[in-house]
């Protein structure tokens, strides 16, 4: 019954479990002499792209950053450093850890931060102002520059108008392949002076992980020349390729070497700078073999443009202005969208969560046909189980989706849905038994795309089946099995009020999709004995129970009432959503409200889907939680859905627990749904030029905004 196939990703590791806390942050947006912006995050997305390519920097490392390694979002370190030389001086800016200070200077950190497609350092050396930004593009509806597995960084120099000598260092190691003991080195020149330098696994079997990082594809790093710069290359022991650097500000002229501990490094001499100048390097992971679905080879979506590496990072790189252009009115506009939505703290979660929210998902198409009419996303759970196209993965993050470009919904659930009755995946008992949770799920999502797109072709081949899953929800939806929600930590329960809502929303859904009323009258017949006749509240109707009957006093957040809302079911009355907004500022903890009665921790996630859903006052203070855990300077991970909220059990509040770089964070847009769906206009400009898919009909808007 449950959707989520073990994945072609292969066997997911439980939850990263190390817990490393630390203790030198303070509120607010001065951390040590550097200031934070728009606010100190736990970890700042270097190059966050897919499951594969998420490259952190751990917030607490910031003011150390010439010494500072980033992280692979599962916490193992990663080697990427960037020397600058001035005027004969290098400066190390970041990732030297064990800096010679004869020979290389540590910056001076000033200002770090972060949007929601950059993460931008400044730093002092010597004279000169030096800009680090790691940019990841977020383009959903851009198919093609989505699913390039790059990521840029830019570096900018702001020296004297009388002239500095400027020469620019980056380098990477085998810790980028998941298995440096066994990395091997792979170095291209071409004739329009890219430079590329791969990095690999010798043997490696093709989709195997260790450690999560895959094994099978390549880490890169590349560039080319400038019309201002010449581009040098070397690899070999780190402390002599940075030496080299250090001394000639050139790399040319030695030999390459590549063993255990090495250095793939790239320099651009830019000469004498007067003014500003800045160099593009690319950095990244590619799999050409990208997932491996139920058998069949499906490769990124470029590659039917684009098939080499070659042509690939070429592109990247001739593509910078355009990508950088439209990611500049996406930070604005999500910023702008989401301060009109909620406030200034809820656009920083806004653009803290959206390369996370991505950096989950592949987009692709086969390998064979390159067919770009047959493409399919696939997300991944990120820490929790590594599992594919986990339905109860995608239902927390659609709100992204379905402001940014709703057709992923339908892009997700397309892989799920061809198989059927096949992605069954779970051979090895470890299917983990949902059978509401899934069933609403599904009706929920299918319903939702339906909605954003207008595409009713689509729904309308699976409808077969959507109706078995709202015939199961018909049968078995009052008097309701033990089993688990989406929330399996919590584990598993009979009758519980918050599956309820899900399936009595999902039946309509289903009537609505299918247009056969009967369903619609279900649904609405089941929200009438939940709330109307109290069966899933307390006696005084102030709240909605964690379990039916006769436990008046639970309770848990009916964060499944949010799609009701959003797509105007009107499943539930106004009433019953009416009555949770003053409830729930009641059991706040010192970071918010807990997921239920019986936990200490919050789901951020589902947290902002409930807050959509509420009067403004008890909306903000969900913000405000949120907001208040994101920048306590207590963790370190990339954004957890999954924190303690309240010290009420004896736990320190405010400490994420398991979950780190989960693309469910694509929740934290609901309360932008209501601007309705594919609202973000500087993406939508794309679209049309772009997109192809079967269905294809025009969008139609409903009133959201
Ligand atoms: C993908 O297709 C290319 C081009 O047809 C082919 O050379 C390559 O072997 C295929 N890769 C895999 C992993 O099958
Ligand atoms: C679940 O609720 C139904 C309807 O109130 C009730 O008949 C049934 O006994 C309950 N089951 C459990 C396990 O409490």
């Amino acid at each position: 019954m449950r959707f989520d196939f073990q994945g072609p990703l292969g066997l997911g590791s439980l939850c990263a479990s190390v817990l490393s806390i630390f203790s030198n942050g303070h509120q607010g947006h001065q951390q040590g002499s550097i200031t934070h912006h728009p606010v100190l995050p736990p970890s700042y997305p270097l190059a966050v792209r897919n499951p594969y390519l998420s490259a952190w920097m751990p917030s607490d490392r910031v003011q150390q950053l010439p010494y500072s390694e980033p992280q692979f979002w599962a916490g193992q370190e990663l080697g990427w450093s960037v020397i600058v030389r001035v005027d004969g001086q290098a400066y190390s800016v970041m990732g030297v850890p064990d800096l010679d200070e004869d020979e290389i200077l540590p910056a001076t950190v000033r200002r770090a931060e972060f949007t929601s497609t950059h993460s931008t350092f400044d730093l002092t050396a010597g004279s000169v102002r030096l800009t680090l930004d790691f940019f990841s593009p977020v383009t959903p509806a851009n198919y093609l520059r989505q699913s390039l597995p790059f990521s840029y960084l830019t570096v900018k120099v702001s020296g004297s108008y009388f002239g500095n000598d400027i020469q620019v260092y980056s380098d990477i190691d085998g810790r980028w392949t998941g298995r440096e003991d066994r990395s091997v080195l792979n170095y291209e020149e071409h004739d329009d002076g890219l430079l590329i330098h791969s990095l690999s696994v010798e043997d490696a079997a093709k989709y195997a992980e260790a450690n999560d990082m895959a094994l099978w594809g390549k880490a890169i790093l590349a560039s080319r020349p400038s019309e201002y710069s010449s581009l040098s290359s070397l690899t070999g022991d780190p402390k002599s390729v940075r030496a080299q650097f250090a001394q000639e500000g050139d790399l040319s002229g030695k030999e390459f070497d590549w063993s255990y501990g090495s250095v793939a490094a790239l320099a651009h001499d830019l000469g004498t700078v007067y003014g500003q100048a800045s160099v593009n390097f690319a950095v990244g992971y590619e799999r050409e073999a990208a997932i491996n679905y139920l058998g069949e080879e499906y490769t990124g979506y470029y590659r039917a443009e684009y098939p080499t590496t070659h042509k690939a990072l070429s592109f990247f790189l001739n593509d910078y202005g355009d990508a950088l252009r439209e990611s500049l009115e996406l930070d604005q506009e999500l910023t702008a969208f989401a301060t009109a939505a909620a406030g200034p703290k809820y656009a920083d979660i806004v653009a803290l969560s959206t390369r996370q929210a991505y950096g989950g998902t592949d987009l692709t198409i086969p390998n064979d046909s390159l067919d770009t009419d047959d493409v399919l996303a696939f997300i991944k759970e990120l820490s929790s189980d590594g599992n594919v196209n986990t339905i109860d993965v995608i239902m927390p993050a659609f709100p992204i989706y379905w402001v940014l470009d709703p057709d992923w919904i339908r892009l997700m659930l397309e892989p799920v849905m061809r198989h059927y009755p096949n992605a069954i995946g779970h051979d090895d008992q470890k299917a983990e038994p949902m059978p509401i949770e899934e069933s609403g799920n599904l009706l929920i999502l299918a319903l939702a795309y339906s909605r954003a797109t207008g595409d009713s072709e689509w729904t309308g081949q699976y409808m077969d089946i959507f109706q078995k899953y709202a015939d199961y929800l018909v049968d078995n939806s009052i008097d309701i099995a033990n089993q688990l929600s989406s929330n399996d930590a919590a584990g598993p329960l009979a009758n519980e009020t918050n599956l309820a809502i899900k399936a009595a929303v999902g039946i309509k859904a289903f009537g609505e999709l299918s247009g056969i009323d009967r369903y619609s009258r279900i649904g609405e017949e089941h929200a009438n004995i939940f709330f109307e006749q109290g069966l899933g509240t307390d006696p005084e109707q102030t709240h909605f129970v964690l379990q039916y009957p006769d436990y008046p006093e639970s309770w848990k957040t009916p964060y499944n009432l949010f799609p009701d809302v959003l797509l105007g079911l009107n499943t539930f009355s106004n009433d019953a959503i009416r009555v949770n907004s003053e409830f729930y500022s009641h059991v706040r903890g010192e970071y918010g409200v807990p997921l239920d009665n019986r936990q200490d921790w919050a789901k951020s996630d589902w947290n902002m889907w409930l807050a959509a859903t509420f009067e403004t006052n008890t909306r903000d203070e969900f913000v405000d939680d949120l907001w208040a855990f994101m920048t306590n300077g207590k963790h370190n991970w990339p954004f957890s859905d999954r924190y303690v909220s309240t010290s009420a059990h004896g736990n320190e509040p405010g400490i994420p627990i398991l979950c780190r770089a989960r693309p469910t964070v694509g929740g934290h847009f609901a309360l932008l749904a209501w601007k309705g769906p594919a609202s973000v206009q500087s993406l939508s400009i794309n679209k049309s030029t772009q997109v192809k898919h079967k269905g294809g009909q025009v969008p139609l808007r409903i009133s959201w905004a």
